[in-house]
């Protein structure tokens, strides 16, 4: 522990320095930051800034969010998928505000009793927003720590994490716990890179590194193999009927749960069977190009068909414009690309 503790001035000085310079980096705003980090988990810094700035701009208080509409939520995280940490955030809100009075929390123990955050939220928001000396073991993190001190633990385990939090928090400068958290995750999202391709050539703390030194770097981290993901077969349909397409919104538990979808059905069953239990009768079908899309757990294959409806439609779809549903409906990414296609195809024959 006395020689991890090494690590610390060397990190903090190379951070002052090289730091990039990010949006959520010139606020100490609680409510910023707690945005920043949840829209930072699965998804890239660059991917991230135009999503920080808009969601900021239409709900800019912890109370807008609050009381803003579902649909408002949705749509400003329309493409970042892992929609139920918007979802998480808003009650979060609104638990800041029967519970603080509207003011987010400023000690640990509270901050971790939010919706939505977690060991590695709470002591990013705590450190950064609060200076509480407490970590934020995020993958990055896991992976810095593996390399330097050579440790094979498994970092998928959940004991693993815990066990690094607890480290990390015992070597943590008294002044400046959130620049240090956020250096050991800089140091791995820009320097200890995973893959393969680390540039040890340029780390602030290559001296102190085991792996470094025993030329190891390759096998660190250890990572239990992932299972492989559920695969799920479907057909899909961009349904026109003049200057309208058909969306509803999806009901099943699981995957992708109240948002809106293109009717789709199980590959198996037939297609115009299906598209009378929709509620059209008439239609001319032409396959479009097949997609697919990986979530976390599941793969989706879809065979895509455009569907001109021929006879005005009954039924539970709900028929929006293009302009509609650009304006306000959130169409997960998995459907976007048969979206684009579908309205092309439109265009094209009118
Ligand atoms: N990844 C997630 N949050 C971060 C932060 N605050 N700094 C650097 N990388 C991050």
């Amino acid at each position: 522990m006395e020689q991890l503790k090494e690590i610390v001035i060397p990190l903090l000085e190379w951070f002052q320095l090289n730091k990039r310079d990010l949006p959520w980096r010139k606020t100490k705003e609680p409510y910023h930051i707690w945005l920043s980090e949840i829209m930072l988990q699965q998804t890239r810094v660059e991917a991230v800034k135009p999503y920080y700035e808009r969601f900021l701009q239409t709900l800019p208080t912890i109370r807008s969010l609050a009381e803003a509409d579902e649909e408002t939520i949705l749509k400003l995280w329309e493409g970042l998928g892992y929609y139920s940490r918007v979802r998480n955030m808003q009650k979060a809100a609104n638990q800041i505000i029967t519970e603080h009075q509207g003011i987010f929390p400023s000690d640990h123990a509270s901050i971790l009793k939010l919706k939505g955050i977690g060991p590695y939220t709470a002591g990013a928001i705590g450190s950064i927003a609060f200076g509480l000396p407490v970590a934020a073991v995020d993958g990055n993190v896991l992976r810095v720590m593996s390399r330097i001190t050579a440790d094979a633990s498994d970092i998928s385990l959940a004991s693993t994490k815990k066990a690094w939090e607890e480290k990390i928090t015992e070597i943590m400068p008294p002044h400046g716990s959130g620049d240090f958290n956020q250096a050991l995750m800089e140091l791995g999202a820009t320097v200890c890179l995973p893959n393969g391709m680390p540039r040890c050539d340029i780390c602030p703390v290559r001296k102190f590194c085991q792996a470094y030194r025993s030329n190891t770097i390759q096998i660190y981290p250890v990572k239990a193999e992932k299972k492989a993901r559920t695969q799920v077969s479907l057909n899909v349909f961009f349904c026109v009927y003049k200057d309208r397409i058909a969306i509803r919104k999806r009901q099943e538990k699981g995957v992708l749960f109240g948002l809106w979808e293109l009717p789709n059905v199980e590959r198996d069953c037939a297609i115009p069977m299906v598209l009378q239990e929709i509620g059209i009768s008439q239609a001319e079908i032409t396959p479009m190009k097949a997609q697919k899309h990986i979530f976390t757990h599941i793969e989706w294959q879809m065979d895509c068909y455009y569907i001109k409806v021929k006879e005005k439609p009954e039924g539970e779809l709900l028929w929006v414009t293009e302009e509609e549903m650009e304006s306000a409906y959130a169409l997960p990414s998995a459907f976007r690309k048969i979206w684009i296609e579908g309205i092309e195809t439109k265009k094209n024959a009118e």
